[in-house]
């Protein structure tokens, strides 16, 4: 007698990410001269480099590999992730145990993989130096100069979804008027719902009159191994470049499908002046050690202006 056919999930399951991709070969030129040598994903909000914010989001969720891929004059973008065994000595010698763990967090947040793009040819390009460490999985990517605040869920449900329904998933969030023109826009291909909407389709920073919604997408994303394929077989975009959003509206064309899921929590964009330095100004305020102190002084400036 044969035995009774085993319950089928309902939906297929998919491989939840275990992998993450941080691109940070950029040459950081709206940043400059704060950039002529010291990496953008270095400078500090407060007093963590932005990069490290980025590389513990993506441990918190559990992606314990992370590949960066860097470029020249990053190599201390390493140096910020291995031990630093002279100002660990230091601080054992003062004997505070605050600051050196807060030093020695960096080199245990996740096992830290680097890799270089030759030439600052695009997003896409740089992602496509990942295929040999992504292998046939999917895996997130990170951008540096986006920081989620780590009170606020996005990541998270972006691996859920892209588990429950595999293809890739985007971060969204809603911006007003001609701002869309520096994001990628998505075309979305119903409503939201429980914060996800299916995309049809998606351009690199249209004109804010070719936009396709006021929906952009934001520096996190799950992707599909095939995106590699998807990669090679992209044209270089309006800026000369291999944009990763050209890929994605290939793949999505193959049938790969594409989900977005919408925040509305806080997010720092460190690669734009006047956003770091919120972001500086508001981390201060609530940071534990600083922020009392630093908020009483900000009222009374805020007075003399
Ligand atoms: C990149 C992407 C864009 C995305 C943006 C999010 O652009 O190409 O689609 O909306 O990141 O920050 P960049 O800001 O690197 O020019």
């Amino acid at each position: 007698m044969s035995s009774p056919p085993r319950p089928q999930p309902a939906t297929p399951t998919v491989l939840r990410a275990r992998k993450a991709v941080i691109p940070a070969a950029g040459l950081g030129t709206r940043f400059a001269p704060a950039t002529k040598v010291v990496p953008k994903e270095l400078l500090p909000v407060v007093d963590v480099p932005a990069l490290e914010y980025i590389v513990a989001e993506a441990a918190r969720v559990g992606l314990a590999d992370v590949l960066v891929i860097t470029g020249r004059g990053k190599d201390a973008i390493e140096g910020h992730f291995d031990a630093a065994p002279e100002v660990e000595d230091a601080l054992e010698r003062k004997g505070d145990e605050h600051r050196l763990a807060r030093v020695r967090r960096s080199t245990d947040l996740a096992r830290m993989h680097y890799t270089r793009q030759r030439e600052a040819r695009g997003l896409g390009d740089a992602v496509s130096y990942a295929e040999a460490f992504v292998g046939n999985e999917p895996f997130a990517v990170l951008l540096g100069d986006d920081i989620i605040d780590e009170r606020d869920v996005l990541l998270a449900r972006m691996l859920e979804v892209q588990a429950e329904r595999g293809g890739i998933v985007l971060g969204l969030i809603e911006v007003e008027g001609a701002a869309i023109s520096l994001y990628g826009s998505i075309k979305p291909a119903g409503d939201v719902v429980d914060g996800v909407i299916a995309v049809e389709t998606l351009i690199e920073k249209p004109k804010p009159e070719e936009a396709l919604s006021n929906l952009a997408v934001i520096g996190r994303y799950v992707l599909p191994p095939q995106i590699f394929d998807a990669l090679r077989r992209t044209e270089l975009g309006a800026r000369g470049e291999l944009e990763l959003t050209d890929a994605m509206r290939v793949l999505g064309q193959d049938g790969v499908p594409m989900h977005g899921v919408v925040f509305s929590g806080r997010r720092y964009d460190t690669g734009d002046r006047q956003d770091y330095l919120r972001a500086v100004v508001r981390l201060a305020c609530e940071h534990p050690e600083l922020g009392a102190d630093f908020s009483g002084w900000l009222t009374e400036f805020v007075r003399t202006l």
